[in-house]
């Protein structure tokens, strides 16, 4: 299995913003365990702060992976865009969250992603992205 992680913006501060919501381990610091955990297989990873680098991205994945992990970050609540490229997306795609979008403010609690994807996962912290990984280990093999 190939699978591509796709953080999208202000995911490049994990580890020292907003530490009590977000952890204080930078991704790249998560990034070799989650490698080590599976190491049967290749797990990429791409970052943008910029929405139009993240649809490239989203774009180039169809016939490279098994499945891309998505957090898009505050995009998930604003870009149809984004929403858009995943629908087009020959890839399955999950869509992960670090923290439960849904016990925070309002405007967070919509995500133009979801419809999507294949799933969602929110809450579990930096275990959030292990478990969309499994999710699409489990989505291969049906
Ligand atoms: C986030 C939740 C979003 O609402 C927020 O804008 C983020 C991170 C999460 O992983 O919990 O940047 O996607």
């Amino acid at each position: 299995m190939k699978i591509l992680i796709i953080n999208g913006p202000n995911l490049n501060l994990l580890g020292t913003r907003e530490v009590d919501i977000y952890g204080s381990k930078s991704f790249e610091g998560f990034l070799p365990m989650l490698r080590d955990l599976y190491s049967d297989m290749e797990i990429d990873y791409f970052q943008s702060n910029w929405e139009g680098e993240i649809i490239d991205k989203l774009q180039e994945s169809g016939g490279k992976y098994t499945g891309v992990v998505l957090n898009a970050a505050a995009y998930t609540h604003t870009s149809v865009a984004i929403a858009d490229a995943v629908k087009a997306s020959s890839v399955p795609v999950v869509e992960v969250h670090i923290s439960n979008i849904l016990d925070r403010e309002e405007f967070r609690h919509k995500s133009l992603i979801s419809p999507n994807c294949i799933g969602s996962i929110m809450g579990f912290g930096l275990d959030s992205y292990r478990l969309g990984i499994e999710s699409l280990r489990i989505a291969a093999q049906k």
